[in-house]
């Protein structure tokens, strides 16, 4: 059944997404329990876990809960950025070069009607409509580290599915070899597409291995809520071993391919931005370290940075896909 949802976001969600009160409840009731001591110490952090991953909803967007992800490693006990400063500190250059630019002129990013084509190498091509994306697998919330390429860390509780349930409906072909994801271009509402900073449209790309990985995320939300504007809505990737700029937003267009993509920064500074751009602290950046980054919500003078993690701390999940390779000429 369709409900109807009021202000932004969706116009259209699924009453089978939605996590029902009394489930909510019992959860609330259980972790009561637990601080009484009533039950034993691994119930506790079990449950501890399970309360992560059912973050209180911001209460600002149309309501898109996920239930607690199978995916291992997808979830982190770290403290979570606050919505505000995730929803308020972006890179969406389509909007601006300034990072408090995509909260301030996002909100004419029109998200209704919103179709994904399906194309290239597939044995199945196909047009999507966001309401099809939304049903096609189970919505998971995922807990995930992201790191950006300028320094600064945030742990976001996303909600989606991983890209691979997509992939797997479509059958890539044996030839296809990469996949491209290419973000929406439109000049009317986004105010810095036609400016020189990148090429548009926005295009990122993984390996078809890659994008395989259980922990790529097709993510349609973030705090138990449909994306906001400037985070990407309605559909994005997020793939928390990278650095951020491979996780393109606001998708429109997937394409599966025989040759590399050229990408947006790649194209923009081949020597600073590879293809690969796994997060890794050995490999710097032409222009600083990648040694440590800044949390968001952390600064202050007397925060300390914070070491960063080979594969942004992902190293047991993905570590394998790059099994002999060299990661410094494959940066
Ligand atoms: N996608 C598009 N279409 N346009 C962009 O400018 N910026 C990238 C990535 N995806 C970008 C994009 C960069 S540099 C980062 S760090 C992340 O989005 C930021 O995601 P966030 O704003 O949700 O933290």
């Amino acid at each position: 059944m369709l409900i109807k949802m009021q202000g932004d976001g969706f116009n259209n969600l699924f009453s089978s997404e939605i996590t029902s009160q009394t489930v909510y409840e019992k959860r609330r009731a259980l972790i009561k329990l637990m601080a009484t001591g009533v039950a034993g110490a691994a119930l506790a952090s079990w449950a501890a876990r399970d309360a992560m991953a059912q973050v209180p909803r911001p209460g600002k967007l149309a309501a898109l809960p996920g239930a607690k992800t199978s995916v291992a490693g997808a979830t982190t006990l770290e403290k979570l950025t606050d919505y505000k400063d995730a929803s308020t500190y972006n890179n969406f250059y389509e909007f601006g070069t300034d990072k408090s630019d995509p909260a301030k002129n996002a909100h004419t990013l029109k998200t209704t009607a919103w179709t994904v084509e399906v194309e290239g190498l597939v044995k199945k091509p196909a047009r999507y409509t966001l309401e099809d994306l939304l049903k096609l697998s189970p919505m998971e919330e995922r807990i995930y580290r992201l790191r950006c390429v300028e320094g600064w860390s945030m742990v976001i509780p996303w909600v989606g599915y991983s890209m691979s349930e997509l992939i797997k409906k479509v059958e890539p072909l044996g030839s296809a070899k990469y996949v491209e994801f290419v973000s929406l271009a439109d000049p009317k509402t986004m105010p810095f597409v036609g400016s020189r900073v990148l090429d548009w449209p926005y295009v990122e790309g993984l390996r078809l291995d890659e994008a395989m990985h259980p922990l790529a995320l097709l993510g349609f939300g973030m705090y138990g809520e449909v994306l906001p504007n400037q985070s990407g809505a309605p559909v994005r990737m997020v793939v928390p071993w990278k650095y951020g700029f491979k996780s393109g937003k606001s998708i429109v267009k997937i394409r599966f391919t025989d040759r590399l993509p050229a990408t947006a920064w790649n194209k923009a500074a081949a020597q600073e931005y590879g293809f690969y751009s796994n997060v890794n602290p050995e490999v710097d950046h032409p222009r600083w370290s990648q040694a440590s980054e800044r949390r968001i919500g952390e600064d202050g003078l007397f925060a300390k940075k914070r070491k960063t993690l080979m594969f942004n701390g992902y190293e047991a999940q993905v570590g394998q896909l790059y099994a002999g390779m060299d990661l410094k000429r494959n940066f």
